[in-house]
């Protein structure tokens, strides 16, 4: 097909007999996860970023209990963002223990934070607030404190996590001052955070975090880990511009750390990378339609069940599973069954001009904020979720 080049024939490409047979047999829509990809992405990501002492797995990028534990089984720990996450751990993996789990999140209730300091995670605060009226709560713990370093980065301006337009994170210039308050509160900070978006194709970013981070923790010698977020990029269409080098992030993080006090540690804690290309999507074919010049492929795939696209405008690759052998050249607007115009799942999708009623068509790279982010809006089922 022409939208494929050589070197982004991805696994789906070879399974593709595996995977028809599969939709026909569930029925869609459908997600479907590849084990092996997933063993080899937290591989790849762990062998080449040498400089990350510890990665944690930002579970809101999907929390299907297997691919937590595929990802577990790796040696990697869980970021979560709610009470509710880090139940879902304690329920799903047996023998977890508080250490593995960072606690990450932001206008947290009270009643909540003081759970989450029974069950013994590892809490980051990401405001003064808490420093100042909740001191009671506080006492005598150990946590991190989210940083704002003022550098907005990511696919979309929603999931852009730094800057003054940010909710997020404490401001630099609050920074000591917060280690006043956590003094009077009787808390010790023993670690920094800083998450500045999602989708960063800028290699350099993590280093310049931890080259901002590792000069605020020589502020205070209590400080023994530095985590620098998440924010991996992942391409979710081969005709995307950029391409992201991983092994750029590792060399300009290893040039920082060297200069860095070595008793601190480099923690990570990514989502997307983990997953988004080890999973897909199935949806068949409703219904086609000419509009003056517009080609609409209806599917049974809709932003109820995938919603970055009408979110962010996110171009994930759509291929015709059916007829995957047959040339792509046909210029089709992929829409899903709900009633809001904003359900297009790709405006400029290249299928064969034969596309017809019932093919099999793939959504790629669907595997992180895909089905996490599904709703029931219009009361439409669910996708399943197989895993080969
Ligand atoms: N750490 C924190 C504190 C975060 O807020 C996030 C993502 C991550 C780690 C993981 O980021 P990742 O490596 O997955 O980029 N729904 C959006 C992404 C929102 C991410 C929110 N926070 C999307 O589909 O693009």
């Amino acid at each position: 097909p022409s939208v494929l080049t050589p070197t982004s024939f991805p696994w789906w490409y070879h399974k593709k007999d595996l995977l028809l047979k599969i939709a026909k047999r569930e029925g869609t829509p459908l997600h479907v996860y590849d084990r092996k990809t997933i063993q080899d992405l937290s591989t790849m990501v762990k062998s080449t970023l040498k400089s990350v002492d510890r990665f944690h797995y930002a579970m809101k990028a999907n929390n299907n209990p297997t691919i937590l534990k595929l990802i577990r089984s790796q040696g990697i720990g869980f970021d979560t963002v709610s009470i509710g996450e880090i139940y879902n751990l304690f329920q799903n993996i047996d023998d977890i223990k508080a250490n593995e789990i960072l606690f990450t999140p932001n206008f947290v209730s009270r009643n909540d934070l003081e759970k989450a300091f029974q069950l013994g995670v590892n809490v980051t605060l990401d405001n003064k607030y808490m420093l100042e009226h909740w001191g009671s709560s506080l006492k005598n713990q150990k946590v991190w404190l989210r940083i704002d370093t003022d550098n907005p980065q990511g696919h979309h301006e929603f999931v852009q996590t730094a800057g003054k337009d940010s909710k997020f994170g404490i401001p630099i210039p609050e920074f000591k001052e917060s280690l006043k308050l956590a003094r009077e509160a009787g808390l010790k900070i023993v670690g920094l955070h800083a998450h500045v978006g999602s989708g960063v194709d800028k290699e350099k970013t993590w280093a310049k975090t931890l080259q901002t981070l590792s000069d605020l923790a020589e502020l205070n010698p209590d400080i023994r880990t530095i985590d620098l977020g998440g924010g991996l990029k992942v391409k979710e269409d081969p005709i995307e511009g950029k391409e992201f080098d991983l092994r750029l992030v590792e060399k300009a993080l290893h040039d920082t750390k060297k200069k860095m006090n070595p008793n601190i540690k480099v923690v990570m804690e990514p989502g997307r990378i983990f997953v988004a290309s080890s999973g897909i999507m199935i949806g068949r074919v409703n219904q086609l339609k000419s509009k003056l010049d517009h080609h609409y492929v209806g599917i049974d795939v809709s932003m109820s069940h995938f919603l970055r696209p009408a979110l962010y405008k996110a171009t994930h690759q759509i291929v015709n599973l059916s007829k995957l052998e047959s040339n792509h050249n046909s210029k089709s607007i992929v829409v899903g069954n709900v009633c809001e115009t904003g359900d297009i799942l790709n405006k400029s999708a290249m299928l064969p001009e034969n596309t017809e009623e019932g093919d099999y068509l793939l959504m790629a790279a669907t595997g992180a904020y895909g089905k996490s982010m599904s709703s029931r809006y219009n009361l439409l089922q669910r996708a399943k979720e197989i895993f080969i």
